[in-house]
């Protein structure tokens, strides 16, 4: 699929430009955002030719939610045999890494789908808030465990119970974004840390994007061990041959993937 109704795709040599392009709904996360996002995603990370994606909403809006139209209607069982939002994990999934660049609002699913990414980087106007409970539900794509893992448990609750946003500095403060930058130029900035991440050896880019995600699922004893054995596992590259080859020959290395 490469026609997309709610998404631009563009690539910058080896870093594909997502945008969500649903304006009347200031992004609202639909099933055919979902469907799309699915796609691109899958096909970014089997294109040996991209090596880093940033995705990004409008100037207002990185995502203002889960579309609550979609959802107003459905019951129990329509949400439990649908599996409704686990279609996410195809997203989480995504070996290589991706970047979130968010301005203006990025709320409820848009926060969630903001915090799947690898890091944020916010401009100057980003808001992040998890509104839910005014709707009488609760995030639902991993908000609670994922926001609480980056900024603890005190503002998780308070964000979770209050549906407060909060803006970029403070989402800087509490960790839960990488950088704060102009909204004027947010894609560009997020385009050149891209770019850079794109230029690295890709093999050793997705075990670093492995082992800090481990730091999240295991006991510190196992993540040391399954570091250790991604480190090893470099080893055996071309690129960690090229790599300190290129270094101690003082010139800049050549990489394969390989
Ligand atoms: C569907 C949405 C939407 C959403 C905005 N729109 N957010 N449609 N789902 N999540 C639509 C509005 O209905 C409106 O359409 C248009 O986008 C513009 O929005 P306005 O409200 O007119 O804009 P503004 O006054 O600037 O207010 C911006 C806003 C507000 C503060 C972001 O739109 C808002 O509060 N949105 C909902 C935020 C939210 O509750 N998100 C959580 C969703 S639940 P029309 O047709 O009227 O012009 C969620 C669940 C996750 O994410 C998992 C749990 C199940």
């Amino acid at each position: 699929m490469t026609d997309y109704t709610t998404l631009l795709v563009e690539r910058h040599d080896a870093v594909t430009l997502v945008r969500l392009n649903r304006p009347q709904a200031l992004n609202a996360l639909n099933s055919q955002v979902l469907a799309e996002l699915i796609d691109a995603f899958a096909a970014y990370d089997a294109d040996d030719s991209q090596h880093c994606l940033v995705l990004t909403g409008s100037e207002k809006a990185f995502a203002a939610g889960a579309d609550i139209k979609e959802m107003q209607a459905q019951g129990f069982a329509d949400m439990y045999s649908a599996n409704f939002f686990a279609g996410w994990e195809r997203v989480t999934d995504t070996r290589k890494p991706w970047i979130a660049a968010v301005s203006g609002f990025a709320l409820g699913g848009g926060c969630e789908v903001a915090m799947m990414a690898d890091f944020i980087i916010a401009g100057d106007n980003a808001k992040f808030g998890q509104p839910e409970i005014k709707l009488g539900v609760t995030p639902g794509m991993g908000g609670s465990q994922r926001l609480a893992a980056a900024v603890g448990k005190a503002k998780a609750m308070e964000m979770c119970l209050t549906g407060r946003m909060m803006g970029a500095e403070e989402a800087e403060k509490a960790g839960l974004v990488a950088r704060v930058v102009p909204a004027a130029s947010l894609v560009e900035e997020a385009l050149k840390t891209a770019a850079e991440i794109a230029a690295m050896p890709p093999l050793a880019a997705i075990a670093a994007k492995e082992m800090v995600n481990a730091a999240f699922e295991l006991p510190l004893a196992q993540g040391v061990k399954f570091e250790r054995r991604l480190f090893h596992g470099l080893f055996g590259t071309q690129d960690q041959k090229e790599g300190m080859a290129a270094f101690v020959e003082k010139r800049p290395g050549k990489w394969t993937g390989k």
